[in-house]
This record gives C-alpha cells, sequence and structure tokens, in this order.
C-alpha cells in the first residue's frame, strides 16, 4: 500500500477472504468448536462456495476514511503471522468503514469508535444474498452495547482480547476464539486498552441489519 492508495486493492480482498475460509476449514477439521459453531463454520464455507469472486463491485471497495482508523493505530505496527491479519493489517486505512446505527445520546461518539466493513454481502463488493463476511473494528475502551439481528453471527478474534456479553454470561475472548451469536440473542463487547480486530459471517436473514436492544444502558 502506498500513501496515494484511496481503496482496498481486489487482489487485497481476495487473499483475505481466501486466508479466511482455510481457517475456518481448518478449525473444522480440528473439530475443536461446540457443535453449535461448527454447523455455522460449515454453513459458511457452503455459502462462500457460491460467491462470484471474478465479479467485484470495486464501488464497495473504496476507503470511507472512518475514523476507527485513528483508533486501529497500535495494529498497524503489530507482527504477526497470522494469515488473516496479515492479509488486513495493511490496509486497515483504505478498508470501507462505516456505522450503520442512529447516534446515541447516551453514548456520544460511538460512531467514531466502532466500525465495520463488509467484503461480501448484499451491498458489498462480492455480492450475495445468503452470506455477509467482513471486519469488525472497535476501538480500546469502548462498549458496543446491547444489540441483536435476525441473523446467526460467527466472529473470528483477530486481535484484541475483550469481554463479551450473551444471555448476561461475560467472557474473555482472545484472538484465535470463535464466538457465535445465535439469531436474535441480545449481545454486546467491551474492548479494555487494546482495539478489538475480528471477523464476522451472517447467515440466515442477512438483509435485517442490527439493532440496539432496548434496554442497552451498559
Ligand atoms: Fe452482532
Amino acid at each position: 500500500m502506498t500513501m496515494t492508495a484511496t481503496a482496498l486493492p481486489v487482489f487485497a480482498a481476495l487473499r483475505a477472504i481466501d486466508a479466511i475460509r482455510q481457517r475456518f476449514a481448518q478449525r473444522l477439521a480440528e473439530q475443536r468448536e461446540t457443535p453449535a459453531i461448527a454447523a455455522e463454520l460449515a454453513k459458511a464455507i457452503t455459502l462462500l462456495a457460491d460467491v462470484d469472486f471474478d465479479a467485484a463491485d470495486i464501488s464497495h471497495l473504496r476507503a470511507s476514511h472512518h475514523p476507527v482508523v485513528s483508533r486501529l493505530k497500535s495494529l498497524a505496527a503489530k507482527k504477526t503471522d497470522d494469515a488473516i491479519l496479515s492479509a488486513f493489517l495493511p490496509y486497515l486505512d483504505v478498508l470501507p468503514w462505516r456505522y450503520s446505527y442512529d447516534a446515541r445520546a447516551d453514548h456520544p461518539g460511538l460512531e467514531t469508535r466502532m466500525a465495520w466493513a463488509e467484503l461480501i454481502g448484499p451491498i458489498a463488493p462480492f455480492k450475495s444474498e445468503k452470506v455477509c463476511l467482513g471486519l469488525t473494528a472497535i476501538g480500546p475502551r469502548t462498549l458496543y452495547p446491547d444489540h441483536a439481528h435476525p441473523a446467526a453471527e460467527t466472529y473470528l478474534v483477530l486481535s484484541g482480547t475483550a469481554r463479551w456479553t450473551m444471555n448476561g454470561v461475560t467472557r474473555r475472548q482472545a484472538p484465535g476464539n470463535f464466538i457465535l451469536h445465535p439469531s436474535r440473542v441480545v449481545h454486546a463487547m467491551q474492548t479494555g486498552r487494546e482495539p478489538l480486530l475480528a471477523v464476522y459471517i451472517w447467515t440466515g436473514e442477512v438483509e435485517t441489519l442490527s439493532t440496539y436492544a432496548a434496554s442497552s444502558g451498559s
């Protein structure tokens, strides 16, 4: 990447997606995940096989210059042998980050502290109506408040150990961990000193956006 880069190159997007697909297949083969997560990974692999990767809509690869990028500076110098993280790190500032929720008076500035960049989905460079795949970024010391969506969601943590809450249970999740949020189940994440970078994949009703839960004050 050069200082003049204005978009995520198609080859870089494809390399990152390929690394994600390989990791999903590897974890499935290792049989280390719960049956529910394994089932989602298997579903994702099948759906990703139907995506036409020869037809990229490059309008969705343009850099959005979202302020979350400034919260990820500690990642830029990170040394890693993780193939997925290696594929994304040089391009964090030219990913098509966006934030789709309405602003919240009780969380001022939240829209500057977190965002996601979708690579596969109904409005993404690689089109699918059945599966979404992208990156979620959350800056340090930030709460992504209670939210839910009809799609089933599987995360793979790439960088940053954060506290993940679902059904009232909070767990620290480290890089390499997979987390499943079933359809319509309320969940939240709280970062500490480190920013969080994680792959997400949605299956099921992928065209309905996530919404904040009614009483998500914490
Ligand atoms: Fe979610």
